[in-house]
């Protein structure tokens, strides 16, 4: 089988990781891929092949396929998904795994999502949604300027504020507006206070199977200081859930879901990934994602034993509950190592040379995800703000972290060290 695989990022390096273990793949290539992609190779020794196409670009992509006749494409990107890359593959004649356009409203429409969650009784935080800006306004003030306020659309994971005071409001409104379109409707809601958790699902328009917990670290400093990043590292499971916690948050979630996407006819069949507050009054959604999520794919990946062709496959077809998807016992860590300036402008840090990756080598049950490297003259240079995901795996949480952190202490970028949290899956409770 010949796979295509969209995007370039962390979480892609992970789905590719896995994809490469299945026997049933015979070529796979990537666009654009990123250093690590490009250095993976299939069981029968090929190697992967990465074409320069953003992963937006979806004429692009089908042009691409088009030439090179896949038998399966998969994407797990917001992006080409908001903008309906699975409809055209499949008016083309491919055969891909995704949401559909109206099933990636989940992500790509917050005001929606918002709306859908309230509709079916899906637990989430209250919140209206508004155009103008004295109406956001008005509404934070009731709730006394302890609020959210969110761009309705995509927006790198830059869309949502924080805010207490009535400056900090205006400052959010400032700047979801010069998000463009995604930002002409406001989403407020109550800030709610709680930890934050993970769920993903695999979905087949049907059925959902519940994957292990996991927690993100979104803030860029240790214990939720600082600004928030697309995500610092992930632990999985959830070192502070019990088995059968996780199960009552994920049907207090889901069943409503589920109802709710058969009532409105939406044929969701890809990942769904709520992200979830959970409060003294019980797990609250924060937010849908149409995808895996960046870097709990890569802690979940590291530990899926069923054959990932098969799931997606299962997906595809609405045969989900035919298939006994297994995991490795145990917890697994990534750490994010990150750019200078990241979450801000890392820029000038692109092109600085990635040493020490020969050396992680000698360390048993890790696998080092690239996301922002690319190659310049053969060797593995920076290319963005969250560069290299080191995911380990074993038997204990303790052990897994341990490997990560010495590991993340072998690399430097040029003659730095990189950015990267100490607290990922540690004692100290992470807030964001
Ligand atoms: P989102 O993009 O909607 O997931 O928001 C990004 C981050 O903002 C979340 O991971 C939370 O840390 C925080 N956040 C979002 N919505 C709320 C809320 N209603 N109450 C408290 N924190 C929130
Ligand atoms: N883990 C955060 C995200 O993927 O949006």
């Amino acid at each position: 089988m010949k796979i295509h695989v969209v995007g370039g990022c962390g979480r892609v390096h992970a789905l590719v990781w896995k994809l490469l273990q299945s026997m049933q793949v015979t070529a796979l290539y990537c666009a654009p891929g990123n250093a690590g992609i490009a250095g993976e190779k299939l069981l029968n020794g090929d190697a992967v092949v990465c074409f320069p196409v953003g992963p937006a670009d979806v004429e692009k992509q089908l042009v691409l396929a088009k030439e090179q006749k896949p038998d399966l494409v998969i994407c797990s990107e917001e992006d080409p998904l908001g903008l309906g890359i699975v409809d055209r593959f499949q008016a083309g004649g491919f055969r891909i795994w995704g949401q559909n356009q109206r099933a990636a409203k989940f992500e790509c429409s917050k005001a929606w999502s918002q709306w859908f969650c309230e509709q079916y009784g899906v637990p989430c935080a209250m919140g209206e949604s508004f155009r103008s800006e004295a109406d956001v306004l008005a509404f934070a003030r009731r709730l006394r300027w302890q609020c959210v306020l969110k761009a309705d659309g995509l927006a790198l994971g830059k869309g949502a504020f924080v805010c207490h005071t009535e400056q900090e409001v205006r400052d959010a409104i400032s700047v979801i507006r010069k998000l463009g379109p995604a930002g002409e409707l406001i989403v407020v809601q109550e800030l709610l206070q709680g930890r934050e958790t993970s769920l993903h699902f695999f979905c087949d328009g049907r059925t959902a199977q519940l994957m292990p917990s996991s927690v993100d670290h979104k803030s860029i400093g240790e214990a939720g200081v600082g600004p928030n990043t697309g995500g610092m590292g992930t632990v999985s499971p959830d070192p502070h859930l019990t088995s059968e916690e996780y199960l009552d948050i994920a049907k207090a979630i889901m069943t409503p879901w589920l109802i709710g996407c058969k009532k409105e006819g939406i044929d969701f069949r890809g990942v769904l990934y709520p992200g979830v507050m959970l409060t003294a009054q019980g797990p609250k959604v924060l937010e849908f994602n149409a995808r895996f999520g960046d870097s709990e794919a890569q802690t979940h990946l590291v530990r899926l034993e069923t054959d990932l062709v098969e799931i997606i496959q299962a997906s595809i077809d609405g045969n989900l509950c035919n298939l006994d998807i297994t995991w490795k016992p145990g917890s697994s860590v990534c750490v994010v190592l990150a750019s200078k300036g990241y979450p801000g402008d890392s820029s000038k840090e692109k092109g600085r040379m990635i040493s020490g990756l020969n050396t992680l080598t000698q360390y048993p049950n890790l696998k080092p995800f690239h996301a922002g490297t690319t190659l310049r003259e053969g060797n593995v240079v920076v290319n963005g703000g969250r560069v290299l995901g080191l995911t380990t795996w074993a038997e204990t949480l303790e052990e897994a972290r341990l490997t990560a952190y010495r590991a993340a202490n072998e690399i430097r970028f040029g003659n730095e060290r990189p950015i990267f949290r100490c607290d990922i899956g540690g004692p100290i409770l992470n807030l964001r």
